[in-house]
């Protein structure tokens, strides 16, 4: 008997008809390092191709991703002064605060500005809050991080994204938000955030290691699957419209259920180890880049992912140019 083939056969066409995943350029968030200072594109010394940029600088790089296709960036703030209390965070002339309004006056509605909202690149030890003998304090914490997402949104930003693991935060920077009648400013907050070794390279890009201890008092064990889903969860409840995983590359079984499970929309985070171990790989010329960077891509939306944040968002949108993926 003649053995039909098991999968449909056929050429690029075909397969291209009968893909089960599908990605668009709307779903892709490029996180972009922005520093004090003038004239400034500097390298990042981990993260080859990836550059802080001074305010005034900002937005060749936001006009190149917008000629990409890429209409959406999570803001990243170096800050020159960083003090006990992460005032910087919170100031009227912020750094980030600052870049907002650039933003917004340059590019008008055509950009969608996201931020990190988080203590550590303005504290001087480095932790995600503020400090009660050597651990971070939560509820204190709050406050602060609420009155940085609030400071965000009156500068321009469309949408904040807590990154700090503090117990209560999305409830805090929602009630905040909702008093000052910005009821309709969507929060993604990192909800499902490992305390991993990915972040390695962001570390050195927004100099905010911290200066003792680790993370690993508020960020989650990566042993852990259970207790991710109840992060998620919380987070919904507490107001989160969209809930960040990450990383992403390790953590697709976490994405697959957490997408199966929520409510609203998951972001896969592809982090900076993840962009930095490919480009270390292909500097070397030990591995094909751009085919691992559509697999990466491709699998964290197969995995149920509906945004993907990646520091490679115009090389995946090339890739979506050419066909490879989409
Ligand atoms: C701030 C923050 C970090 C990242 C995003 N927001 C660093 C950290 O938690 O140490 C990591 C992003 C990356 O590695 O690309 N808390």
């Amino acid at each position: 008997m003649i053995q039909r083939p098991r999968r449909l056969r056929g050429n690029a066409a075909l397969r291209k008809m009968v893909r089960e995943t599908r990605v668009d350029k709307s779903s892709l968030i490029y996180p972009l390092f922005v520093r004090e200072g003038s004239g400034i594109r500097e390298e990042i010394l981990t993260m080859p191709g990836q550059y802080r940029y001074s305010i005034d600088r900002m937005p060749e790089k936001l006009e190149q991703l917008k000629n990409a296709g890429i209409d959406k960036v999570i803001l990243f703030g170096i800050p020159d002064e960083k003090d006990e209390v992460g005032s910087g965070a919170y100031a009227e002339n912020g750094v980030i605060q600052k870049a907002l309004r650039e933003a917004r006056k340059q590019f008008g509605s055509d950009l969608y500005l996201i931020t990190d909202v988080c203590m550590c690149e303005y504290t001087s030890h480095g932790h995600c809050g503020v400090l009660c003998g050597l651990e971070v304090d939560n509820d204190p914490t709050l406050e602060l991080l609420a009155r940085t997402a609030l400071s965000h949104v009156q500068s321009g930003a469309d949408m904040v994204a807590p990154s700090d693991m503090m117990d209560g935060r999305v409830l805090a920077i929602r009630n905040k938000l909702d008093a000052y009648r910005f009821t309709g400013t969507p929060i993604m907050s990192y909800a499902v955030k490992y305390a991993s070794g990915f972040y390695g390279p962001f570390r050195e890009a927004a100099g905010s290691a911290p200066a003792f201890g680790d993370r690993k008092t508020y960020q989650m064990d990566y042993h852990n699957r259970k207790e991710g889903i109840k992060e998620a969860l919380t987070d919904v409840e507490e107001g989160a419209d969209i809930v960040i995983v990450k990383p992403a590359l390790a953590y697709q079984d976490i994405i697959r259920e957490v997408a199966d499970l929520v409510e609203v929309p998951v972001a896969a985070y592809s982090v900076s180890g993840e962009y930095s171990m490919v480009k270390a790989g292909a500097q070397l010329g030990f591995v094909e880049e751009e085919k691992m960077i559509a697999e990466m891509a491709v699998g964290a939306f197969r995995a149920g992912a509906s945004v993907y944040i990646t520091y490679f968002a115009e090389e995946v949108a090339g890739l979506m140019d050419l066909g490879v993926i989409g």
